[in-house]
């Protein structure tokens, strides 16, 4: 079977990065997307090279919804194949707040982010994939939403990324729906409380909640919890499941009475 080739938006750094390092480690090519070019770009594309799997950095903003097709197109011409997209690119409200105050201007900003722009990218890229003739040596194909514990857990301080991310959990079903007979496998995965530059600036709050037993698992997430999760699922490890959403939150997500 030839390498297969994978492609992770939002991969510069935090939990992308650590997706774009799992998957070559598993054998993956990766097509690593930002928005911003700089040394963690980098140092992304050197850690996947040194790993020895190709890589390339392509810049683009999935908010720009116009240029998708080009994009994809150049991935295709950069790797020759594109089997796996990981749609990890996501955005926090710049201010939490209450509900009773959340903007036109950052309902936008988180819609055309994290809903739109991906939902049209999943397009852009389904679109190649289904009028693709495979053969046997083609790895097996699949996208892998990163949405977030958000998607189900209400998150009062901010509503408008809540509201992105449930709207994901639908998109990834919609696409399991309509890709599984071209034999491409779709799965949400939604982190808890992971370390990383978005969570950064409510480090201490949420470190005294996991301190205080929020999450059974009494730690914060690493972006290698998460990228191990994807790695599987794009390698097919779970070959009868689609459409499925996977809780990778230290148990987060369960109630408690
Ligand atoms: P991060 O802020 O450290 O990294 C996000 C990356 O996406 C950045 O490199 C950023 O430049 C890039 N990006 C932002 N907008 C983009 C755009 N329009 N086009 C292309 N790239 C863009 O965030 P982190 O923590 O690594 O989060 C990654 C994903 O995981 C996000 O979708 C986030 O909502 C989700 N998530 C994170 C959790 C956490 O606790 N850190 C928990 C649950 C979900």
């Amino acid at each position: 079977m030839r390498a297969p080739v994978s492609l992770v938006t939002g991969a510069r750094r935090g939990i992308g990065r650590g997706i774009a390092w799992a998957l070559a480690d598993s054998g993956f090519d990766v097509v690593v997307n930002d928005v911003d070019d700089d040394a963690a770009a980098a140092e992304t594309v050197a850690g996947i090279k040194a790993r020895g799997r190709r890589a390339v950095f392509l810049g683009h903003d999935i908010a720009s919804i116009d240029g998708h097709a080009a994009f994809v197109e150049r991935a295709y011409a950069e790797m020759g194949a594109l089997d796996c997209l990981v749609n990890n690119a996501g955005v926090q409200v710049a201010v939490r707040g209450d509900v009773l105050a959340v903007t036109p201007e950052s309902f936008d900003r988180l819609h055309a982010v994290n809903l739109r722009g991906t939902f049209f990218l999943t397009q852009a890229v389904a679109r190649r994939m289904v009028n693709e003739v495979r053969t046997r040596d083609d790895p097996p194909r699949s996208i892998v939403t990163i949405s977030s514990a958000n998607a189900r857990m209400v998150g009062p301080n901010r509503g408008e990324y809540c509201l992105t991310k449930a709207a994901l959990a639908m998109m990834n079903q919609l696409f399991a729906q309509r890709l599984a007979s071209a034999d491409i496998m779709c799965y949400e995965i939604r982190p808890g409380i992971i370390r990383t530059d978005m969570t950064a600036r409510a480090f201490d709050s949420y470190d005294a909640l996991i301190r205080d037993g929020l999450t059974p698992v009494r730690r914060w997430g690493e972006p290698e919890d998460v990228a191990t999760a994807v790695s599987a699922l794009a390698r097919r490890l779970l070959p009868f499941s689609t459409g499925d959403a996977f809780n990778i939150d230290g148990g987060l997500h369960m109630r408690v009475l």
